[in-house]
């Protein structure tokens, strides 16, 4: 069978990877694809915020079924488009996308629904959002989300009144993010730690993924600017399982089923950002794909088949599955170009990857990299390589990706020392 990988970083390399150890893949098509993409894929160009050309490419290739990484496609209704067209895809459609596509839209959804999440106000003019500031129904810190797409951008965390000013000055009237600052939603601040619960769910049937922690920030110790992740973990002891199961009751069933009960059944992954707080597990953001870097740490655990997990959510049969998940610890550590999340380099050349080929229970996907003529890889954007080491335990894990990494050099590479050091004090 031929699949189709839809997307160019480390998610979709993953995915692709992933795939590729199913008996029924044949073939992988990837679109636009990446350097270490087109080791195990055919990379053909198309440009993922056009819905029509994503299509195109289904349909020229003849490819069975169609897998999305990142969000925009989805947000701009790619199953949709398969859809019309009979094309087999995986991936929520344009309505039920919303749930990332607008922040203000989850947020009415979770409080229609009686879903925990931060105490929230929608606001629609920089003149309401200032109001809302001066009401002082917030504390500070209070979280100022732009309400659309913002690669990871639009969420800033306001410590004073004119931190808050400056952002709401930035967001709705020099309109720094464009459209998605239109509207912000203002949200109380909450306290606790993160957690990246994913599930796949036909509409009807939920099936958790293991639970991952992604590190945002581009420094040790959680400091420096947030990026689109550094690092991830995968362990299965990550939550315990009365938080687990809440987690699934309070949360992961009532989301799919009151989507249903709207009238857009969630056909896809969904991602949910948790954070657990005194109070219970609270929603920070629902998003309608794999996480990157999570999806990277998570499907190296997966013993099942990716492709017939896809074919039973697309034949509402997801019930009758049952996952199949390693035991084993993962550790995916984020190799970036100096200066990422900031301007960087690109074009500098990788060396160390053929050393690491050969170490067991390590698997590089590739971020941003192209391939030279000569075969070698070159960076080509901020988050280069992801290095992923399985083990027993994360300390072992931990070791086998550090010392993976160590044989990894290009210029003014840098990467977090401490992804899942406080699960593994020495
Ligand atoms: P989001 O894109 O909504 O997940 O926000 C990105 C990051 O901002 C999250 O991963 C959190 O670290 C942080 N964040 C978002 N909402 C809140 C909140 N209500 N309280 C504390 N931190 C938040
Ligand atoms: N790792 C965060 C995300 O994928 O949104």
């Amino acid at each position: 069978m031929k699949v189709f990988v839809i997307g160019s970083g480390g998610r979709e390399h993953a995915i692709a990877w992933t795939l590729a150890r199913s008996a029924s893949v044949r073939e992988i098509v990837a679109a636009p694809g990446n350097g270490g993409l087109a080791e195990i894929a055919r990379c053909v160009h198309a440009d993922v915020g056009d819905p029509g050309e994503l299509a195109d490419v289904a349909e020229a290739e003849g490819v069975a079924l169609t897998f999305v990484g990142p969000e925009l496609p989805l947000v701009l209704g790619v199953a949709d488009e398969f859809s019309r067209r009979g094309l087999k895809i995986i991936g929520p459609d344009a309505r039920a996308a919303r749930l990332e596509g607008s922040k203000a839209f989850a947020k009415e959804f979770m409080a229609r629904h009686g879903i925990p999440t931060a105490r929230f106000t929608i606001c629609d003019s920089a003149a309401e959002a200032r109001r809302a500031i001066a009401s002082r129904r917030f504390d500070f810190p209070v979280v100022i989300k732009a309400d659309g797409l913002a690669a990871g951008k639009g969420v800033s965390l306001a410590h004073t009144h004119e931190e808050a000013e400056a952002t709401i000055e930035r967001l709705m009237v020099e309109r720094a993010l464009g459209a998605a600052g239109e509207r912000v939603v203002l949200e109380e601040c909450l306290i606790g730690r993160e957690c990246s619960f994913l599930l796949v769910t036909d509409g009807e049937f939920v099936v958790p993924l293991p639970p991952a922690q992604d590190y945002k920030r581009a420094y040790d110790g959680d400091q420096g600017p947030n990026t689109g992740g550094m690092g991830a973990i995968s362990t299965p002891h990550l939550l315990d399982e009365t938080t687990h199961e809440r987690i699934l009751r309070e949360i992961a069933w009532p989301t799919v089923r009151a989507a249903a009960q709207e009238g857009f059944p969630y056909r896809g992954v969904l991602y949910i950002g948790l954070m657990l707080t005194p109070k219970g597990p609270h929603v920070l953001e629902y998003n309608v794909r794999l996480g990157d870097p999570e999806a990277q740490a998570i499907l190296p655990r997966l013993e099942s088949d990716l492709l017939e997990i896809g074919e039973a959510l697309l034949a509402g049969e997801l019930s009758r599955v049952r996952l199949r998940w390693r035991e084993d610890s993962t550790v995916c550590l984020v190799l970036a170009s100096g200066g990422y999340p900031g301007t960087y380099q690109t074009g500098h050349p990788i060396r160390g990857l053929g050393e690491v080929r050969r170490l067991p229970e390590v698997m590089v996907f590739h971020a941003g990299t192209t391939r030279a003529p000569d075969g070698s890889f070159l960076t080509a954007g901020g988050r280069v390589l992801n290095i992923v080491a399985r083990g027993r335990t994360l300390a072992e894990a931990r070791q086998r990706a550090y010392a993976a990494a160590s044989l990894i050099t290009f210029e003014q590479m840098h990467y977090r020392r401490d992804i899942g050091a406080e699960w593994t004090p020495t």
